[in-house]
């Protein structure tokens, strides 16, 4: 199985079977407010050292300011962090339209000297409104992809898409997972869903997993009837009696809090142990 890094949510890292690519490029997907940028700092913020620093590339730009005032809502943003193991740093200024030589020239420099842990471009969908027509954009995709590829960094790829581009964008194809945010019916409204789309190299929980945002960031409740882990005992009192023995044997590990709406659940209240395995 190819090596992983934590995606910072370890609920997530259930679903995803151990994280996120190591050293590979993993798209997030969904539409406006679904929780991508949230996301995609909860893993920077659990990746990021001084010695392997993480660099957060915006294309839409965004004041170092607004960063901040916003990070600090969440609990595992750390302001001091900032400059230090987490750089922030807008592309806008080396985006010109018809020509991406100047975000892939930045981006292999910014590998070369800073040789960062870890990459996100937010929104790489952004960047599609400077290309000349889709054959630019496929061939930028292709190099700025074959670039990475060649160091030792694993990517973020942030973007707003709906569902129909999925077949139709180039980054879909490339990128060695993908992750889609977004909502789904159930009987109360709706509830925010995640689905695994893709990940090379190994197994992850298929379907649609409910998940909730928060000042501690995302939080995933994978589905019962996906388990693939090994059973790892919650220790609780009651904790697996309390989702019933079969479950419990399925390997699932409960995260805590309660899931709104959902009805393809078979209990309302999942808790989230982090026993050692048995
Ligand atoms: N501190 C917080 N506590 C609880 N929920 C929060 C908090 N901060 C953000 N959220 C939720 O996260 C949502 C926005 O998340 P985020 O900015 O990651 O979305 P996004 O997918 O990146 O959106 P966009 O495409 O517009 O950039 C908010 O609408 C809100 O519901
Ligand atoms: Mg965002």
């Amino acid at each position: 199985m190819t090596d992983r890094i934590s995606s910072g949510a370890e609920s997530l890292d259930v679903v995803l079977g151990g994280g996120l690519p190591r050293d590979g490029i993993s798209l997030i997907a969904g539409l406006p407010g679904s929780g991508k940028t949230i996301l995609a700092r909860q893993c920077v913020f659990a990746n990021a050292s001084s010695e392997r620093p993480a660099r957060y590339l915006s294309t839409v730009s965004e004041p170092l300011e607004k960063i901040l005032r916003y990070g600090q809502t969440l609990t595992f943003f750390d302001p001091v962090r900032v400059g230090k193991s987490v750089y922030y740093e807008d592309l806008g200024n080396v985006i010109v339209e018809g020509a991406f030589s100047g975000v892939l020239d930045r981006t292999r420099g910014i590998i070369q000297e800073r040789r960062p842990a870890i990459i996100v471009i937010d929104s790489l969908k952004a960047l599609h409104a400077y290309a000349a027509d889709s054959a630019d954009f496929r061939r930028f995709l292709h190099d700025l992809a074959g670039m990475l590829s060649a160091y030792p960094v694993t990517t973020l790829w942030v973007g707003e898409y709906g569902e129909d581009e999925i077949v139709v964008m180039p980054e879909f194809a490339v990128a060695d997972a993908i992750l889609a945010l977004g909502s789904a019916g159930v009987a109360e409204g709706t509830s925010r869903v995640l689905q695994v789309l893709k990940l090379r190299g190994g197994g992850f929980l298929s379907g649609q997993h409910a998940y909730w945002l928060s000042s501690s960031g995302i939080t995933v409740f994978p589905r019962l009837a996906d388990a693939v882990r090994p059973r790892r005992p919650c220790g609780g009192a009651g904790a697996d009696a309390a989702t019933g023995s079969q479950a419990a044997a399925r390997g699932v590990r409960y995260v805590s809090g309660h899931a709104p709406g959902l009805a393809s659940l078979p209990t309302g209240e999942y808790r989230w142990c982090s026993g050692a395995p048995s």
